[in-house]
């Protein structure tokens, strides 16, 4: 999957699907879903480090982790966050680590963008890099925003997110994600760009969906906000499967001789 079969979808109105991954394990069945990209979200830092934000992911862990992606995949495009403050500062460093997260595999990268980044955003386009942009709830900005609540809901709010979002559009970003925003504001910003918007929490009018896997697999029991849809109550089947190992071994149902080798 490339930007564009993904151009090619949003001309076609067809809904475009975005999961995250870690490590190459879960990027290998994400493409076997089909979805049309996998996401090195820095979401990463609650699910695979467990830890409550996202401001302490480093470049080099973002890396690492695309890496991994990177060895799962064989067409699927992958998308990989720039973390906090490795974007923005300046643009040296902007073009810097956005280069080395394409050396390790990504085809994009996605930054959390502020108005004052657009202009770095536009030169890592202007370099050749694609970006996709990430308002509404910016999790990397936790502690200006002082939680994770619903971003667009003033009117000040929703204007600023508007125009954000057409300033995105229009230095060329190759995707918007909005996530928890009214669902009147996504439809109003999806009409007025010229791009693919992404929803997480932005309701049904966006030109596609993203979730965390770990989400959708249900293996996240205390995480249940409305956006969020459970496909399999993965906790409980995992556990159930491991549970099975132990009382086996336990019992020396396993291993049998069927399972060793002989010379
Ligand atoms: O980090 C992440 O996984 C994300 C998505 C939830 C959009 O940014």
């Amino acid at each position: 999957m490339t930007i564009q079969k993904w151009w090619a979808k949003y001309r076609a109105q067809q809904p475009i699907t975005l999961l995250t991954a870690y490590d190459a394990t879960m990027a290998r069945l994400i493409e076997m879903a089909e979805a049309d990209g996998v996401l090195v979200g820095d979401s990463l830092m609650h699910t695979f480090f467990g830890e409550s934000s996202t401001v302490s992911m480093q470049l080099a862990d973002m890396l690492y982790h695309t890496r991994a992606v990177k060895n799962g995949v064989s067409h699927t495009m992958i998308i990989a966050d720039m973390p906090f403050m490795t974007y923005g500062i300046s643009v040296e460093d902007t073009l810097r680590n956005a280069a080395a997260l394409i050396q390790a595999g990504a085809t994009a990268v996605k930054c959390e963008v502020r108005a004052n980044h657009v202009p770095m955003i536009a030169r890592l386009i202007q370099e050749g890099i694609p970006v996709m942009g990430h308002i509404g709830v910016q999790p990397q900005y936790i502690h200006e925003a002082g939680g994770y609540s619903l971003k667009g809901g003033s009117e000040s709010e929703a204007a600023a997110l508007m125009a954000l979002a057409r300033q995105l559009s229009d230095v060329g970003v190759f995707a918007v994600v909005l996530e928890k925003v009214p669902m009147d504001v996504s439809r109003e910003i999806r009409d007025a760009i010229h791009c693919p918007t992404i929803g997480i929490g932005a309701g049904p009018h966006c030109s596609g969906q993203v979730l965390v896997t770990q989400d959708v697999l249900g293996l996240t029991p205390n995480f249940s906000p409305k956006f969020v849809k459970k496909y399999m109550d993965g906790t409980h089947q995992i556990v159930s499967a491991l549970k099975a190992f132990k009382q086996d071994v336990d019992t020396r149902v396993f291993p049998t001789e069927a399972n060793g080798y002989t010379r």
